[in-house]
C-alpha cells in the first residue's frame, strides 16, 4: 500500500509531540500503557532467559522515554539511549540517573563508532520508517562481532492488521503504521551479515481485553506461537527478531 512521501516526517513530528505533552513512559513513546507493559515483560523474559549474551555495553535505538534503557542499566550494563526526538531524550534523561548516556540521532545513520556495542535493541521504530533496510544496516554496523541485534515490528500477517490494511485500501486512505513481514525483515538481517535469526512472537491484546492478556502468555500459548508459526503469524500483533553478528565474519 502507498505511503505518503512524508510518512517518516509525520511520525517524527508525532513522536516529538507525544514527548512534549506526556509525562508517563507509554504516553511519551506513543504506546498504550497495556501495550508497553506486555512488550516490556516479553523483553525481560528474553533478557533473563539468554544468560550467554555479552552484557557489557548496549544500545537502545529509538529509546523513547527510556523504559528499556533503564531496565538494562539496572542489570549493571553500560547503555546508550538514542532517539531522534530531542524532547523524548530530555524526558528520558530526567527519569534516569547519571549512569546512562543519551544521544540524539537518527537510527538510519547512527552517529556512533562502528563495532562498539555487545548488543542493540530497536523497539517500536520500524513501524514509523519508510522501510527497515537503513535501520538494520546501521544497527549491524555498530555491533561488535559476536554481538546481537533485537528489532521488533508490527506483524503484517496478523488478521486484524490485514483487515485494517484492506479497509484503508478500499477507502483510499494512506497508511497510518507500516506493517512488516517477518521474512522480509529476516532477509534484510541476513543480507547485512546477521546469522542465527530467531523470532519471538508478541501477542498483545487491545487495552479493553487486556484482562485476558495472561491467556496468550501462558506456557501453552507460548508453545503454540513457537511450534506452530502459522498461529503466531495470524494472531500476534508484533514480533521481535534477533540476529547475531558472527565472531568470525569470513566464515559466516
Ligand atoms: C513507539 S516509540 C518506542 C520507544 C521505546 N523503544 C519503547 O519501546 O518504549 C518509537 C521511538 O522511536 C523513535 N524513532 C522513530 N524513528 C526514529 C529514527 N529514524 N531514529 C531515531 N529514533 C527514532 C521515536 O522518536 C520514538 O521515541
Amino acid at each position: 500500500m502507498n505511503k505518503p512521501r512524508s510518512f517518516e516526517k509525520l511520525w517524527r513530528k508525532r513522536f516529538e509531540k507525544f514527548a512534549t505533552q506526556a509525562e508517563d513512559d507509554a504516553g511519551i513513546a506513543g504506546w498504550s500503557v497495556t501495550g508497553l507493559d506486555a512488550r516490556l515483560r516479553k523483553f525481560m523474559e528474553i533478557w533473563n532467559d539468554t544468560p550467554d549474551l555479552n552484557k557489557k555495553i548496549w544500545l537502545d535505538a529509538g529509546c523513547g522515554a527510556g523504559t528499556y534503557t533503564r531496565f538494562i542499566a539496572q542489570q549493571g550494563v553500560d547503555i546508550v539511549g538514542l532517539d531522534y526526538s530531542f524532547p523524548s531524550i530530555q524526558k528520558a534523561k530526567s527519569k534516569s540517573d547519571d549512569s546512562i548516556t543519551w544521544c540524539v540521532g537518527d537510527i538510519n545513520k547512527i552517529p556512533l563508532k562502528p563495532h562498539t556495542f555487545d548488543g542493540a535493541i530497536c523497539f517500536g521504530v520500524t513501524q514509523a520508517l519508510d522501510n527497515s533496510g537503513g535501520a538494520v544496516q546501521s544497527l549491524t554496523k555498530i555491533i561488535k562481532p559476536g554481538g546481537y541485534v533485537y528489532i521488533d515490528a508490527l506483524n503484517d500477517r496478523c488478521l486484524p492488521h490485514i483487515c485494517e490494511q484492506f479497509t484503508r485500501r478500499i477507502l483510499n486512505r494512506p497508511i497510518h503504521l507500516r506493517y512488516e513481514n517477518q521474512r522480509n525483515l529476516s532477509d534484510l538481517m541476513r543480507h547485512d551479515g546477521l546469522t542465527d535469526i530467531q523470532i519471538y512472537w508478541l501477542p498483545i491484546l487491545p487495552t479493553r481485553w487486556y484482562r485476558y492478556q495472561w491467556i496468550v502468555e501462558t506456557r501453552a500459548a507460548k508453545w503454540i506461537w513457537h511450534h506452530i508459526p502459522i498461529f503466531g503469524q495470524l494472531l500476534c500483533h508484533a514480533f521481535i527478531l534477533c540476529g547475531k553478528r558472527p565472531q568470525d565474519e569470513n566464515n559466516a
